[in-house]
């Protein structure tokens, strides 16, 4: 049996939807931190556990009969890599033979995004829990798009300081799919990929992409970091949100999200949504 954690999040739910064009409902178990989150998925056919990943025993109990793992990782920041050592001391403890684990794109002690230090840590344990392991090393998701520029289809401008920083921003659908047709296939070795777009893009060619999709002119200005965070401080943020969203500013305009590579493709079988293809979907004005 195969369980999914952060089941009632955007990647995990997509990554159940694709694995139930694959196998049988009876084979997939959804863990939601509170059942009412699962009920959607229970009607399908899914068996629903309860878990957290801060509460060690709820995962041990949740993670009975479970071969493969799907561990996406926290959607909350607060102590990342503790909740994902829970996760993982409990799949051992549970007698889970393989986790797959989502990472970040070529994850380093020393980089600029500090959403990225817990995935690190996170892979050190994993890959030395005696567990076999898939680590999927995600690139930012296009779907980050539409909030990365901001009011930029009433003013026509993009205001961010990435300079002309890239990124392989790659679909989470696809990111999805793929996390599926890895969770089906025979084979538990230990195994990482980069999952990329087939391309890295800079906001001046997000600013192009857009402005095609939409009809309308829109251009990119490249702002001073100093800038986005007085905006941010001026609109209440919370600081540690505003600490995430600077410093993947500055790993982007220090091109520290722009490796690409050909595995996502590989593991779909065609090549993955682009930029131009995602903006159609999403901006396209209506005809
Ligand atoms: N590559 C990227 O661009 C990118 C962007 C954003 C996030 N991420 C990372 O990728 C992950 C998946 O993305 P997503 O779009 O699916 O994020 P999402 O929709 O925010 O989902 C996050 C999931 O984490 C779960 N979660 C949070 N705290 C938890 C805890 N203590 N115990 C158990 N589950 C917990 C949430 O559960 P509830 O539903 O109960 O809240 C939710 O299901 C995120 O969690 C984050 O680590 C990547």
């Amino acid at each position: 049996m195969i369980l999914v954690t952060g089941a009632n999040g955007n990647l995990g739910k997509a990554a159940i939807n694709f694995l139930l064009k694959k196998i049988e409902p009876s084979k997939i178990a959804a863990l939601v931190r509170d059942s009412k989150k699962g009920e959607e998925l229970k009607t399908l056919g899914v068996e629903i556990r309860v878990g957290d990943y801060f509460d060690y025993d709820s995962l041990v109990k949740a993670f009975k009969g479970i071969n493969k793992l799907l561990l996406i990782s926290s959607g909350s920041l607060e102590d990342r890599t503790t909740q994902h050592i829970n996760a993982i001391n409990a799949a051992k403890e549970a007698g889970v033979k393989h986790i797959l684990y989502t990472s970040v794109v070529t994850p380093s002690h020393t980089a600029s995004f500090s959403a990225v230090l817990s995935h690190v840590e996170t892979e050190s344990y994993l890959k030395k829990s005696g567990i076999t392991y898939t680590i999927f090393r995600n690139s930012l998701y296009l779907d980050l798009i539409p909030m990365l520029i901001g009011d930029a289809l009433q003013s026509g401008k993009i205001y961010y300081p990435a300079g002309d920083g890239k990124v392989s921003f790659t679909a989470r659908t696809d990111m999805a799919e793929a996390l599926a047709n890895v969770l089906v296939s025979e084979t538990l070795e230990n195994k990482i990929y980069e999952i990329t777009g087939s391309t890295a893009y800079s906001f001046y060619d997000i600013a192009k992409a857009l402005s095609d999709a939409t009809q309308k002119q829109i251009e990119y200005i490249d702002v001073p970091p100093e800038a986005m965070e007085q905006e941010l401080l001026k609109n209440n943020v919370p600081s540690g949100y505003i600490e995430l969203l600077t410093s993947m500013a500055k790993a982007i305009r220090q091109n520290e999200l722009s490796y690409f590579d050909s595995s996502l493709e590989n593991l779909l079988g065609r090549k993955p949504v682009g930029l131009k293809e995602f903006l159609k979907i999403v901006f396209q004005p209506a005809v």
